[in-house]
Protein backbone atom coordinates (compact mmCIF):
# COMPACT_ATOMS: atom_id res chain seq x y z
CA UNK A 1 0.00 0.00 0.00
CA UNK A 2 1.29 3.61 -1.06
CA UNK A 3 1.60 6.50 1.34
CA UNK A 4 -1.31 7.93 -0.97
CA UNK A 5 -3.96 5.15 -0.87
CA UNK A 6 -6.37 4.15 1.82
CA UNK A 7 -7.63 0.83 1.61
CA UNK A 8 -11.91 0.59 0.30
CA UNK A 9 -12.68 -3.00 0.07
CA UNK A 10 -11.10 -6.02 -1.79
CA UNK A 11 -11.16 -6.83 -5.31
CA UNK A 12 -13.79 -9.21 -5.10
CA UNK A 13 -16.15 -7.30 -3.55
CA UNK A 14 -16.71 -5.66 -6.16
CA UNK A 15 -18.43 -7.88 -8.96
CA UNK A 16 -19.70 -6.57 -12.91
CA UNK A 17 -22.58 -4.54 -12.80
CA UNK A 18 -23.63 -5.60 -9.48
CA UNK A 19 -23.52 -4.28 -6.22
CA UNK A 20 -21.10 -1.52 -4.88
CA UNK A 21 -19.17 -1.25 -1.78
CA UNK A 22 -19.77 2.33 0.53
CA UNK A 23 -17.57 3.91 1.81
CA UNK A 24 -16.35 7.40 4.36
CA UNK A 25 -14.66 10.11 3.27
CA UNK A 26 -11.92 11.98 5.37
CA UNK A 27 -14.13 14.97 5.01
CA UNK A 28 -17.13 12.85 6.67
CA UNK A 29 -15.82 10.58 8.98
CA UNK A 30 -18.49 8.20 10.04
CA UNK A 31 -20.61 8.65 7.05
CA UNK A 32 -20.42 6.31 3.53
CA UNK A 33 -20.26 8.92 1.41
CA UNK A 34 -18.18 7.40 -1.09
CA UNK A 35 -19.13 4.90 -3.45
CA UNK A 36 -17.23 2.36 -5.63
CA UNK A 37 -18.42 -0.15 -8.42
CA UNK A 38 -17.27 -2.22 -10.71
CA UNK A 39 -17.16 -1.18 -14.90
CA UNK A 40 -15.88 -3.02 -17.88
CA UNK A 41 -13.23 -4.67 -15.93
CA UNK A 42 -11.98 -1.34 -13.81
CA UNK A 43 -12.98 0.38 -10.40
CA UNK A 44 -15.23 3.18 -10.92
CA UNK A 45 -15.59 5.30 -7.31
CA UNK A 46 -18.18 9.06 -7.05
CA UNK A 47 -18.91 10.67 -4.11
CA UNK A 48 -22.55 9.14 -3.46
CA UNK A 49 -24.28 13.00 -4.14
CA UNK A 50 -26.68 13.07 -6.69
CA UNK A 51 -26.63 16.68 -8.43
CA UNK A 52 -29.77 17.03 -8.62
CA UNK A 53 -31.10 17.08 -5.09
CA UNK A 54 -27.47 16.36 -3.46
CA UNK A 55 -28.79 12.82 -2.38
CA UNK A 56 -27.42 9.45 -2.05
CA UNK A 57 -27.72 7.56 -5.25
CA UNK A 58 -28.38 4.04 -3.43
CA UNK A 59 -31.98 2.92 -3.46
CA UNK A 60 -30.90 -0.08 -0.78
CA UNK A 61 -27.30 0.20 0.31
CA UNK A 62 -25.17 -0.78 -2.87
CA UNK A 63 -27.65 -0.69 -5.29
CA UNK A 64 -26.35 1.61 -7.76
CA UNK A 65 -26.79 0.27 -11.03
CA UNK A 66 -30.34 -0.13 -12.71
CA UNK A 67 -31.63 -3.22 -14.31
CA UNK A 68 -29.77 -3.66 -17.17
CA UNK A 69 -26.33 -3.48 -15.28
CA UNK A 70 -25.08 -0.57 -17.54
CA UNK A 71 -26.03 2.31 -15.91
CA UNK A 72 -25.89 4.31 -12.12
CA UNK A 73 -29.42 5.43 -11.49
CA UNK A 74 -30.36 8.11 -8.56
CA UNK A 75 -33.07 6.16 -6.43
CA UNK A 76 -34.83 9.62 -5.71
CA UNK A 77 -35.62 10.74 -9.03
CA UNK A 78 -34.61 8.55 -11.60
CA UNK A 79 -31.21 10.51 -12.98
CA UNK A 80 -29.02 7.93 -15.06
CA UNK A 81 -25.28 7.94 -14.96
CA UNK A 82 -22.48 6.38 -17.40
CA UNK A 83 -20.99 4.04 -15.11
CA UNK A 84 -17.24 5.36 -16.23
CA UNK A 85 -17.43 8.69 -16.03
CA UNK A 86 -20.31 9.64 -13.30
CA UNK A 87 -21.79 11.99 -16.09
CA UNK A 88 -25.53 12.84 -16.42
CA UNK A 89 -27.12 11.26 -19.54
CA UNK A 90 -31.38 11.18 -18.76
CA UNK A 91 -33.33 13.32 -15.78
CA UNK A 92 -33.61 16.24 -14.00
CA UNK A 93 -29.72 16.76 -13.73
CA UNK A 94 -28.74 15.80 -16.92
CA UNK A 95 -25.71 17.10 -18.56
CA UNK A 96 -24.49 17.72 -14.84
CA UNK A 97 -21.75 14.44 -13.27
CA UNK A 98 -20.82 13.24 -10.09
CA UNK A 99 -17.77 13.97 -8.43
CA UNK A 100 -15.30 11.31 -9.09
CA UNK A 101 -12.87 10.08 -6.67
CA UNK A 102 -9.36 8.50 -7.85
CA UNK A 103 -9.10 4.69 -7.37
CA UNK A 104 -6.36 2.10 -7.74
CA UNK A 105 -6.47 -1.63 -7.48
CA UNK A 106 -3.76 -3.80 -7.19
CA UNK A 107 -3.17 -6.91 -4.91
CA UNK A 108 -6.75 -8.36 -4.33
CA UNK A 109 -7.75 -4.81 -2.88
CA UNK A 110 -9.36 -1.43 -3.94
CA UNK A 111 -7.83 1.76 -2.65
CA UNK A 112 -9.01 5.07 -2.45
CA UNK A 113 -6.19 7.44 -4.04
CA UNK A 114 -5.14 11.21 -3.05
CA UNK A 115 -8.03 11.90 -0.41
CA UNK A 116 -8.45 15.50 0.22
CA UNK A 117 -9.79 16.03 4.11
S1 LIG B 1 -31.87 13.64 -6.42
FE1 LIG B 1 -31.07 12.32 -7.97
S2 LIG B 1 -32.43 12.62 -9.62
FE2 LIG B 1 -33.20 13.93 -8.10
Amino acid sequence: MDRDERLICDSASLVEGAKGVRFALAAHPGEERGFAVRYLGKVRAFVNRCPHAWTELDWQPGEFFEESGLYLVCSTHGAIFVPDTGFCVAGPCRGASLEPLQVREHGGHVFLVNEKP
